[in-house]
């Protein structure tokens, strides 16, 4: 199946993809984990604000579409069935997508503001994974694995509350556009992964 998975930063997009992309055989399309590998790549060229997507990124704001359009395209076209996540961002994203490929189900991760910043500030990657846990919820039970945590740039609680407000002005929109289409199933994210993994598997399975 080919599956939109929609959420605010820190709605659990990336805990419950790796979930998706595992269950359902589909590659995780994700565009912030592909800028994070891209960080100081030269964009110079289009004519942006800045010159790299680092840039960016540290500050909360998006990276500009004709780079993040670019990514996904190349990345669809590649997978036989996707979770997607991190994009739409905008309405032109959306409209883009629209272009590109059919989606099967488009899920909505619903998580509240405070819940969402206590997620993001504690959340810690292990560097030679890319495995997620938290400093409350999740920690390893490996000292190694505990002592080699980084937070990433943009988890401080300043880039949070910034990317939390890019979010609502630019990406809720997108949210809108799907809710009033009819295709938006809305999921309870403030219950516990495996309760949010059963909500989302069960409306995958419904949509296929
Ligand atoms: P991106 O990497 O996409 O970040 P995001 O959307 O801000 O989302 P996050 O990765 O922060 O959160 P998540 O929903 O994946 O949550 P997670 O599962 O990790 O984008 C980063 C930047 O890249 C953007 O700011 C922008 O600059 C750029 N960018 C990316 N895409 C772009 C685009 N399309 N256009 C333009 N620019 C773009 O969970 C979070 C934490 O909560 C973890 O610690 C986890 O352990 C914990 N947790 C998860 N689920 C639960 C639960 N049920 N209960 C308790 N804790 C939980
Ligand atoms: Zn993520």
């Amino acid at each position: 199946p080919n599956v939109l998975l929609l959420g605010a930063p820190g709605a659990g997009k990336g805990t419950q993809s790796a979930r998706i992309s595992e269950q359902f055989d589909v590659e995780h399309v994700t565009t912030g984990d592909a800028l994070r590998a891209n960080k100081g790549m030269d964009i110079s060229h289009l004519d942006t604000e800045y010159d790299t997507p680092g840039e960016y990124m540290d500050q909360g704001e998006l990276v500009p579409d004709e780079v993040v359009n670019e990514i996904v395209k190349t990345a669809l076209q590649e997978a036989d069935g996707y979770v997607l996540d991190g994009y739409p961002r905008n309405l032109d994203q959306a409209e883009y997508l629209d272009e590109i490929t059919d989606l099967d189900a488009v899920l909505l991760l619903d998580v509240g503001t405070e819940e969402l910043l206590r997620r993001l500030t504690g959340r810690r990657v292990d560097p030679e994974t890319g495995d997620t846990y938290h400093t409350e919820f999740d920690m390893p039970d490996d000292e190694e694995v505990r002592e080699r945590l980084v937070q990433r740039e943009d988890d401080t609680e300043e880039t949070a509350r910034e990317r939390l407000s890019v979010f609502e002005e630019n990406t809720q929109p997108v949210v809108d556009h799907f809710e009033t289409e009819g295709t938006l199933v809305r999921i309870d994210g403030e219950q516990s992964p495996d309760e949010v993994w059963a909500d989302v598997e069960a409306a995958i399975e419904n949509a296929v």
